[in-house]
């Protein structure tokens, strides 16, 4: 437990990280080592987004003219490398508690991801409490996730491409009532299942609720390959930090973002 409080905190103090184009917001990322760890459908809609309404959001891995977008290139770049290294296809994004800013992260490593030519991406919105992704994304689709919970439509009704190749969105418009159940229900498994098997090159990644509020990511968590861990820098206490560790301690973590952080990160210039 020592060496992961070690380890978040040389996160903050080393230069892995990387500015995020605006004051005192930053995201880095944590490798953990083994020790530590105790195509777009020809019938999906496609759907163009909104450039201000994304900058708003935070959502800025799909512009290049933003300097920020890089530090979703250098996130995505270490996770792919982690994922490939282990087979590993399907990544869950978890945060102790609210608001770390996981669903942010999720998006743009996502579209960070779609952006490699070689790979599709998949984002799933399962935080189906609060359910986010859409919003953030300006997505208006009548369809979602609720339908296919209800029966009212397929998946490919469902899935939907934001204007980005190569990526995929499977959205939730409005929260579930009983999400845990729902989660451990037949017919997520086998979407699960799905999601995965379809395509070898794509990467799928779950947004879920965080871990110490709901039972939600635990139903979730033992269907998924990893876990990217989101803290929100100065959000958590070392209690919450510890009790999320140990709920982990079954899943392959991939490593940590620390999302929000003040501490200066080091850009990639050469003099
Ligand atoms: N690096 C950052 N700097 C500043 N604000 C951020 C950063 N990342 C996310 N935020 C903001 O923090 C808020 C919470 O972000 P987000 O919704 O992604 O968190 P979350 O962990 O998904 O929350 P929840 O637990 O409610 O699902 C949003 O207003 C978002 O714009
Ligand atoms: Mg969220």
């Amino acid at each position: 437990m020592e060496k992961i409080k070690d380890a978040l905190s040389k996160a903050r103090g080393s230069q892995i990280g990387q500015k995020i184009n605006q004051p005192k917001k930053a995201v880095k990322f944590i490798q953990l080592d083994d020790e530590l760890k105790s195509i777009v459908y020809s019938e999906t809609a496609v759907v163009k987004l909104d450039a201000g309404h994304l900058e708003k959001n935070r959502i800025v891995a799909q512009n290049k003219h933003d300097p920020s977008s890089w530090i979703f290139d250098s996130l995505r770049t270490q996770v792919l490398q982690t994922m490939e290294e282990n087979k590993w296809r399907t990544l869950a994004i978890i945060s102790p508690t609210p608001a770390a800013g996981k669903t942010v992260v999720a998006i743009n490593l996502a579209i960070s991801i779609a952006q490699q030519p070689q790979k599709t991406a998949m984002l799933v919105d399962f935080d189906l409490r609060k359910p986010r992704i859409a919003q953030y994304l300006g997505l208006k689709q009548p369809k979602s996730i609720n339908d296919l919970l209800s029966g009212n439509a397929d998946l490919a009704e469902v899935m939907v491409n934001p204007g980005i190749p190569r990526l995929t969105v499977v959205p939730t418009n409005s929260p579930v009532k009983q999400s845990s159940e729902t989660l451990s229900s037949n017919s997520i498994q086998h979407l699960v299942v799905e999601l995965k098997e379809r395509y070898d090159s794509r990467v799928v990644i779950f947004d879920l609720p965080p871990i110490l509020s709901a039972d939600d990511a635990m139903v979730l968590l033992p269907q998924v390959d990893c876990v990217l861990l989101v803290i929100g820098d100065g959000q958590h206490t070392e209690a919450e930090i510890t009790d999320t560790m140990r709920l982990l301690t079954k899943s392959n973590i991939l490593g940590v973002v620390v999302n929000k952080s003040e501490a200066k990160a080091q850009p990639y210039y050469y003099d």
